[in-house]
């Protein structure tokens, strides 16, 4: 090792966060060695090789440019801990499917092993950050498991959530909104801090580094994905009533964006979202709510994962009702598997909820997606039914006869739509479960256009 390097960083876990980020740290410090690791050999061997095991624009450049100088993703995670000086967490933290909080809770277990770990491995004192989305208070059982062994070594826990988007990760990671950092008020606490501002303040303007106490810094992060989740739930509830009214939910969007209170981003009527953490996190938050015996709070944000079924089952319904109640045989195109455009994820997608009530309806699915085939192919391993996977669009969509449009691909919006019509079985149906596609021009072409909150365009 070059033995210049001012600090060790370690980061256990290399997901969609861990990856990422500590990509953009080596990236942005060479004064730093960043190692990442990973109990999962295939993720670590991808890490390493020309295929990333997550797609992301810009992300190949960055690693590229500091692997194997600043940045090392490996296996060894015992001896990852040993050598660091600062530790993040960045490990999977999905809803529990077990036991007490099923369906509900966080399932903590990969964390509270990685606790034990670096309390196992550790022979000198190190900064534990956290970095995974954690219920509110986790920060407290992390320490009594770190100083349960009383053997001498201090370990400082912080908070240090990741507000990062996919698809626009490489983006939020070189100019985030805020970094925010939880820390104890103890000296040794505020000692920690500074070191993680030190860090950050290496390309992020120092009041966009914000600190706060370490439950605040927990529960904003669950607050954040609440928010924005609860924004995307609202425009869509107002869809519905948009498709009763003859109203066009852009046209509400935009006259309620433009109230700078309001603000215009995440109004984008959908089929739902999707990814792994808007679900997981309000859950996560209502059984937290539940638990200190709020009912109506816990209630209140329960309402915006329910309005997010609703919106999906809502999709299919219209789909049924306008293709004559019904799809036997009918074959249909899905465009789009990802949660969202510009990732391969498809944690949590709507379309594979679409996909599966459509196979209930015993219908054909021609499934396409530029970057999401490989994890479509996985999520419907075991379903019964006819898909095929179809990368290019106009192959995908022939002989079809409805396209959905389930994720917002940018090219999606350019197809040629006359090329894909012709190609088609007649009556042609098109819903648009991202509103992304020229409506009225595909309406021209003769297709019967049915868009999210805005007044279907048929020609009968
Ligand atoms: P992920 O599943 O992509 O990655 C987690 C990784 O941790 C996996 O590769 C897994 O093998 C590894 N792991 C689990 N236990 C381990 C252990 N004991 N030792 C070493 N490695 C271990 O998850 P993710 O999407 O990166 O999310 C991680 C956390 O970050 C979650 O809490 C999530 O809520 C949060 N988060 C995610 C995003 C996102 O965009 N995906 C954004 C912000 C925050
Ligand atoms: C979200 C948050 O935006 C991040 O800040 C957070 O760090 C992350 O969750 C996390 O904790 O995992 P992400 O899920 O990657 O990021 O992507 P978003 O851009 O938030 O989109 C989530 C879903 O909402 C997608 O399915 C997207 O298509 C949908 N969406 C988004 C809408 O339907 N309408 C909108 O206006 C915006």
């Amino acid at each position: 090792m070059n033995p210049s390097f001012k600090k060790k960083i370690l980061c256990i876990g290399a997901g969609y966060v861990g990856g990422p980020t500590m990509a953009m740290i080596a990236h942005k410090c060479p004064q730093y060695k960043v190692t990442v690791v990973d109990i999962n050999p295939d993720r670590i061997n991808e890490w390493n090789s020309e295929n990333l095991p997550i797609y992301e624009p810009g992300l190949y450049e960055i690693v590229q440019s500091a692997r194997g100088k600043n940045l090392f993703f490996h296996t060894d995670v015992e001896k990852g801990i040993r050598e660091s000086d600062i530790i993040f967490v960045s490990v999977n933290t999905p809803t529990k499917t077990f036991g007490v909080g099923a369906g509900m809770a966080a399932d903590l277990q990969y964390w509270e092993k990685t606790a034990r770990q670096i309390l196992e491995c550790s022979r000198s004192p190190k900064i534990i950050v956290e970095k995974s989305t954690l219920p509110v208070k986790t920060a407290l059982a992390m320490e009594r498991i770190l100083s349960s062994a009383n053997n001498g070594i201090h370990f400082e826990v912080l908070s240090n959530p990741e507000f990062l988007a996919e698809g626009t990760a490489v983006k939020d990671l070189e100019n985030p909104d805020r970094v925010l950092i939880g820390s104890s008020q103890t000296p040794s606490g505020l000692k920690a801090r500074d070191e993680l501002v030190e860090i950050y303040s290496n390309w992020v303007p120092k009041d966009q580094i914000i600190t706060s106490n370490i439950w605040s810094s927990e529960l904003s992060k669950l607050v954040a994905n609440a928010f924005l989740a609860q924004r995307i739930s609202s425009i869509n509830a107002i869809s519905d009533l948009c498709e009763k009214t003859d109203a066009d939910v852009s046209e509400v969007a935009h006259a309620i964006g433009m109230d700078a209170r309001i603000g215009n981003r995440f109004l984008n009527a959908s089929v739902g979202f999707g990814g792994s953490c808007f679900k997981k996190d309000i859950l996560n938050l209502v059984y937290l709510c539940r638990n200190y015996g709020l009912t109506e709070v816990a209630d209140y944000w329960e309402s915006v994962v329910r309005i997010n079924e609703y919106q999906k089952k809502r999709f299919i319904l219209n789909m049924l009702k306008a293709m004559f109640n019904t799809l036997a045989d009918k074959k249909i195109c899905l465009l789009g598997f990802a949660f969202k455009a510009d990732t391969g994820d498809t944690r949590e997608t709507p379309a594979l909820y679409i996909a599966e009530k459509l196979l209930e309806e015993n219908a054909k699915l021609v499934i396409s997606d530029p970057k999401a085939l490989k994890n479509a192919r996985k999520d419907l391993k075991g379903v019964s039914g006819d898909i095929s996977y179809i990368e290019d669009p106009y192959e995908a969509a022939g002989g079809c006869h409805a396209i959905a449009v389930l994720t917002e691909w940018a090219l999606y919006a350019e197809l040629d739509y006359q090329r894909i019509y012709t190609s088609m079985e007649k009556p042609a149906f098109l819903f648009d479960g991202r509103n992304i596609i020229p409506h009225q021009k595909l309406y021209e072409i003769g297709f019967n256009v049915y868009p999210i909150g805005k007044p279907a365009l048929k020609h009968f």
